[in-house]
């Protein structure tokens, strides 16, 4: 067999179509499976050597072949040839053609359909520890931003009206949250993906004494899959580790969101470092924000990744189908694009400035005390939906009034909408002042955020 030959030459005749040639190979984007494809490959032929299946000397020769390969890729010297399909083929191929008749035993028992299901799960192994770290990175620079503001007050949006007061810590901190709910479901993804398919074979598994046990342990899988026929055509993982990635950059496009509001003229809360901001080819003023508009716009690829692949799943019979070679497409493509994301977003975070002064200036805006009033006014005995009544009446009278803030309003205006209201009132309206009386576990005051803060300096050192 020369190099370009393939096995199944004998079974069909003549030469692939041209067209077919391209249109069925995978080698261009599967290639980067190469270092979990040599180290499945080595793995299985000391499996093959332990069961007789191969001759110590054959097995030096193929771990010999198959290393110096991992060598010529990684320097660029390896020569991919598209007529070989995809990464699998490609290095077998190479083998053979190196060390001769020892290469074309490895494939002894196995069959690209569990090798490739075994190469994506070492390979997304991997990306999600790359990916944890990221997150980790992100967290991080959220909490060294809220320690910078745990005493500055902000007004936080519901309806992107403005609500109530809130530490800037605890804004910050609530991205922090986001974040460690992918962070705990990437780390169960991994933990499910983390079983190993090899040698289950083309489908059925094989009449060969395989120890599958034994390349599952050297690959570091914490166990084998049970069935066959379901583990060749599995990807499962593949969506839900899609899904993580589609989770991510939701929660970085809310960020990108409100940060592209807060750079505007109208709100101005915070400036992002002139490195991560792009001007204008025509309006000489301009300072844009696109790389958060990027990360918000990726969002469309990722979520599109999870839509191709959830529809490459559907209708599929069973078991493999060349249909799945079409997940490593977007499984790498969300994966590239969150891990840009995740960088971008820690690089933006690590360099935006909050106008405090601004903001602050600003609060006396938007009667953000309206419900501490009303919470006020429970305290002294009034029940909650006759307070919010009153409150209500006040905030429009303050409207009618020309008023901006609630603490505005005489004592004697306030008692002729409630008799209960004392002079202690004052005191309950102002921002920073409802802040400190937040006394709910997990509420947006500085007091509660420094809990939080102190809970996740503790929690990111471990994680
Ligand atoms: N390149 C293929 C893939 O990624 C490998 C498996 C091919 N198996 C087959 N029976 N044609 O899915």
């Amino acid at each position: 067999m020369t190099k370009h030959e393939k096995s199944w030459e004998k079974r069909l005749s003549g030469a692939m179509d041209e067209l077919a040639v391209d249109f069925v190979e995978s080698l261009s984007y599967d290639r980067r499976l190469y270092k979990y494809d040599i180290a499945g490959s080595i793995t299985h032929a000391e499996m093959l050597c332990e069961q007789k299946l191969l001759s110590r000397s054959e097995l030096a020769e193929i771990k010999r072949g198959l290393l110096e390969i991992g060598d010529e890729i990684a320097a660029g010297k390896f020569v991919f040839d598209k007529t070989q399909e995809d990464i699998h083929m490609a290095i077998e191929s190479a083998l053979a053609a190196k060390i001769g008749e020892a290469g074309k035993r490895l494939h002894t028992g196995r069959s690209r359909n569990d090798q490739v299901a075994t190469d994506i799960r070492l390979w997304m192994r991997d990306a999600i520890e790359t990916m944890l770290g990221r997150i980790t990175s992100l967290q991080l620079a959220f909490v060294r931003s809220a320690e910078k503001y745990t005493d500055d007050i902000m007004p936080v949006y519901t309806h992107l009206q403005r609500a109530q007061p809130a530490s800037i810590a605890s804004y910050l901190l609530s991205f922090v949250e986001m974040l460690a709910r992918d962070y705990s479901r990437l780390k169960d993804c991994r933990d499910r993906l983390n079983v190993s398919p090899l040698g289950s074979g083309a489908v059925c598994g094989s009449t060969l004494p395989l120890d599958r046990e034994m390349t599952a342990r050297n690959l570091g899988f914490k166990d084998i899959t049970y069935n066959s026929i379901d583990a060749v055509s599995d990807r499962d993982f593949c969506a839900e580790f899609i899904f993580c990635c589609s989770l991510i950059s939701a929660h970085l496009s809310r960020l990108a969101e409100d940060w592209i509001l807060f750079t505007t003229s109208e709100f101005s809360f915070i400036r992002i470092d002139d490195a991560y901001c792009t001007s204008s080819s025509m309006m000489p003023q301009k300072r844009n924000p696109d790389m958060l508009e990027l990360i918000r716009g990726k969002t469309g690829a990722v979520y599109g990744s999870l839509m191709a692949m959830l529809t490459i799943l559907k209708g599929q019979p069973l078991t493999y189908n060349r249909d799945l070679q079409e997940d490593k497409i977007h499984v790498f493509k969300a994966a590239d694009t969150i891990d840009a994301c995740l960088q971008m977003t820690t690089a933006i975070v690590s360099h935006t400035a909050f106008n405090t002064k601004r903001i602050a200036d600003g609060l006396d805006t938007g009667f953000l005390d309206a419900t501490a009033l009303a919470e006020y006014l429970v305290r002294k005995g009034i029940p909650f939906r006759q307070a919010h009544g009153i409150v209500g009446g006040l905030v429009a009278l303050c409207e009618q009034e020309g008023k901006n803030k609630l603490g505005e309003l005489t004592i004697e205006q306030f008692q002729a909408a409630c008799d209960k209201i004392e002079h202690d009132v004052y005191v309950t309206l102002d921002p920073a002042g409802v802040c400190r009386a937040y006394a709910t576990k997990g509420s947006a005051g500085p007091e509660s955020a420094r809990a939080q803060l102190h809970y996740w300096k503790g929690k990111l050192k471990e994680q």
